[in-house]
Parts: structure tokens; sequence; C-alpha cells
């Protein structure tokens, strides 16, 4: 549902729709991925997001704090003080929750919610310079979660959760940006808009899968018209494109409905396909029961058809839903990263979830069962959700993508900032990406 909020105009003038779907343009069948055993050691521990993200916090903090000082009667005449329209701090209203009413996280601020912020009278150029130099940011507006990052025929795309009207979250479609490398970025027009009944209430989290020809599927979770979440298959329209301008939806969407015993809101963000032994691919999908959260998995051949394994990969009470779900191999004998359908002896598998609860980012290291589609964490005490996390910061819904031209994985993640809403609007524009090229163990 469309948050009622003036700031979140809700636009009915939707992209141009998209052209029909080609029969069969989804290959059937694919030869199975040559799976490379790597010998070298891989050992991801992410290090260094912690330093960032209290950098870019501090910057902010500061920012908001340096200038304030609220007139009084005696202050009227005072030479330093503010011009007359600057002297009314305003006050941000209770954060509102953007995200909950439609069955996604609260996407704002929540550490301002139910407080009364006096917020510093910025103007947008005031606050222009803020802008970053190096990390991702889309040219205005807001920005969440990374989606379906990939290297193709010379580019990383990067896609991201993205309101279009305003720096809030709302209205969210999927912002589409290239570049050679990762740091300066082309700027394309929206990837997909929420055109289709099955994605009318949002175009939300999904992940990109490269087929053994080259060719890109793409899943992605879709707000229904009646807030159902569902999982979508789009790829494509030109392969033959490097920017990969234009994206088709699968014509049989959704290809994948929640599941019985799986709540309407509680089934997203699915993740990249790694081939299973038996030539199939496999995906998971976050989701919970109750308080514990878990991850679905299933099994397909041509990205349409799917079955639910019984059982799930992975589940742990009492850690709520299980956002943005990343599940990838890491070497334990070389430094470079490996394709995400690696698997074998020498290697450990890492399960990263985003608690939609404490909105914080949690891996863990273990092993991973192909024939029964689970995972088992190497120490139970440090299990994903209740151990470690990729970083202390704000830094959430974290995705990464093997990038075959370099035998690197690489992690993408949203910075929410710390700024209040009423800051973002004033900026024009609402969070940024940081994204890791290099993972060592620290
Ligand atoms: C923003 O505020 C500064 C400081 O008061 C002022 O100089 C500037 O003209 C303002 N810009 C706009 C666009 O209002
Ligand atoms: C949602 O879309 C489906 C498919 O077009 C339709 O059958 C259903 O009636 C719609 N629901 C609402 C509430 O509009
Ligand atoms: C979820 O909680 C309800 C109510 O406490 C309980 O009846 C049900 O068995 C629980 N479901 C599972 C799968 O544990």
């Amino acid at each position: 549902m469309a948050d009622p909020s003036p700031l979140l105009p809700v636009s009915n003038s939707l992209e141009p729709s998209y052209s029909p779907v080609p029969e069969g343009a989804v290959s059937a069948g694919c030869p199975a991925t040559r799976l490379r055993r790597s010998k070298k050691v891989l050992i991801a521990v992410f290090s260094g997001l912690l330093f960032v993200s209290l950098i870019l916090a501090t910057i902010n903090n500061n920012n908001g704090g340096r200038h304030v000082r609220y007139h009084s009667q005696e202050d009227e005449d005072a030479s330093w003080a503010t011009p007359k329209e600057m002297a009314k701090p305003e006050t941000l209203s209770p954060a509102g929750s953007r995200g909950v009413s439609a069955g996604v996280s609260e996407k704002a601020n929540v550490n301002l919610k139910g407080a009364q912020v006096k917020d510093y009278p910025w103007n947008n150029s005031m606050l222009s310079w803020q802008r970053t130099a190096f990390h991702f940011q889309p040219e205005e507006n807001w920005m969440n979660d990374p989606n379906g990052p990939l290297y193709y025929k010379g580019w990383y795309h990067f896609f991201y959760q993205y309101n279009p009207h305003a720096a809030v979250w709302g209205d969210i479609v999927w912002g589409h940006a290239v570049s050679k490398d990762l740091i300066h970025w082309l700027h394309l027009p929206l990837a997909m808009v929420a055109d289709k009944w099955y994605d009318k209430n949002g175009v939300w989290t999904g992940s990109a899968t490269i087929l053994p020809d080259g060719k890109i599927v793409m899943l992605y979770t879709g707000s229904t018209n009646e807030s159902v979440q569902v999982q979508n298959l789009a790829y494509p329209a030109d392969h033959d494109d490097p920017l990969l301008l234009k994206w088709v939806k699968y014509s049989g969407n959704p290809v994948l409905v929640p599941p019985p015993g799986i709540g309407a809101k509680d089934f997203r963000d699915p993740t990249t396909a790694w081939k299973t032994s038996e030539g199939k691919w496999r995906i998971i999908i976050g989701s919970k029961i109750n308080k514990t959260g878990i991850a679905l998995v299933y099994d397909t051949e041509d990205f349409i058809n799917y079955e639910l394994l019984s059982g799930i990969l992975h589940g742990v009470p009492k850690t709520g839903m299980w956002e943005c779900v990343d599940f990838y191999p890491v070497s334990k004998t070389g430094q470079n990263g490996l394709d995400t359908s690696v698997n074998g002896p020498q290697v450990k598998h890492v399960i990263k979830t985003s608690l939609d609860d404490d909105r914080h980012d949690y891996y863990a290291l273990g092993t991973y069962a192909d024939k029964v589609g689970k995972w088992y964490p190497d120490n139970p005490e440090i299990d994903v959700g209740i151990g470690i996390r990729y970083d202390y910061g704000i830094f959430y819904a974290s995705k990464t993508f093997y990038d075959q031209s370099k035998g690197r994985r690489v992690l993408w993640g949203w910075i929410g900032e710390s700024d209040s809403e009423v800051a973002d609007v004033k900026k024009g524009w609402a969070s940024l990406q940081v994204c890791f090229m290099s993972c060592k163990m620290a």
C-alpha cells in the first residue's frame, strides 16, 4: 500500500510498458556449470566497513549539530543570529512506518522514531556538498537495497531500490547505473517499473544469475496489487546490448507465490542461483515462521517451474524475518573469490541475512550439504543472526556477486545514513552504497 504521506505522491504516469515476452526466451535445461575447484584459500570476513559507516555517520552528525543554535528573545539582534526565516526549528514528526504497512521493513530513520528531533533549517544548496565523491548515489531521491549486481560485456551493472519521486521510501522501482571501475558511474533509465499487477505495489529486491551461455536471468520480489509478496522473472530484451537498457518481464509471472504456512508478506528477496550436483539451479528466499527466521530452498531447471525442497536451508529461532539472504562459497585454500556454484571439500559456505527486526547484516561460516539442501554452522554459538555482523554501523540489505572478470567476490551494501527525513527531503536525496572489492580475513 502506498503511504498516504504527501511526501509520497503516488504516480500514475508509469514508464512505457514492456514488449511482449518471446516464447522460450529463457533457455531451459542449461548445460551444467563447470564447477571450478580452486585450490587457493579464501577466508572471507569483510572488514573496514565499520570505519566507513562511522565516518559517514560522524560527518552527518557533525553537520547536523555544529551550527544548531536557536533563537531566543535576547538573541534577536545578535550579529551571529541566523536569518529570521531560518529561526524556526522544524520538528520532525515521529517517523511513521513507511515500509511496514506494505509488508517490508522500516526503511527510514528508526533511531529517530518517536523522538522530537529539532532539525536545522538546511536548504539544498547548503547540503549539496555532502554528496559523496566515491560512494555510489543516484542523482537524486531515495535509494535502498542493492539489486542484481553483475558484470557483463565490460560493464559493472548496479540496480537499486529507488523512489523516483521523493527522497523518502515509497513507489519503489529499479534504478540502474553502469561503471567500468565501480567508481565512476553512468546513470541509466529505470530498469523496471511497477507496471504489472504482480509488482504494482513495488518492484522489490532481486538477484541476477548468469547462465553458462552468458544469458542473464533476474529474479525479483514483486508486491502485488493485493500486497502479496511473489517472485518474478525478468531478463534483458537484448543480450547484445552491453548496457542492458531494456528488461522484459516474463509473461507467466509470478513464478513463485508464498507456499502454505508462509505469510503473504513474509516471502522476499530471491538470491542468485547456483548449480546443484544434480545439475539443477537452486535459490533461497528469506522468510519466517513465527519468530524463527528461515531460508526456503527451491530447485529449478528453467527459472519458470520450481520445486520447494522439504525442510529449509537453515533457520534460527528468535531472529525474526530474514531479508536479503545471501549464500556463497569461499575457498579454504585460495585468495580468490568463487563462482556461486562452486562446491567441494575445499569450500566453506557463507550465509548472510539482514534481520528485519534489528536492521543489521549478520553472517556465519558453515558447511553446505548439496544433496539435502541444508547448511550447518561451524559454530552454533555464532550462528547467523545471533553472532557476527559484516559491519557495526549503519549498513543493511547487502548483496554479493561473483566478478568473473577479476575472479573476486564483490559486496554491495546500503548505507541509510543518520540524517532525519526532513534533512533528506531538503537535500533531495537519501542513502548511498558501499562496495567492497577485496574480502580478506581480518
Ligand atoms: C541556502 O541558504 C544559504 C544560507 O542562508 C543562502 O545563502 C542560500 O541562498 C540558500 N539557497 C537557496 C537555494 O535557498
Ligand atoms: C489484482 O490483479 C489480479 C490479476 O489481474 C486480479 O484478478 C485481481 O482482481 C486484482 N485485485 C485487486 C484488488 O484489484
Ligand atoms: C507458531 O505459533 C503458534 C502460536 O503460538 C503455534 O500454534 C504454532 O504451532 C507455531 N508454528 C510453528 C511452525 O512453530
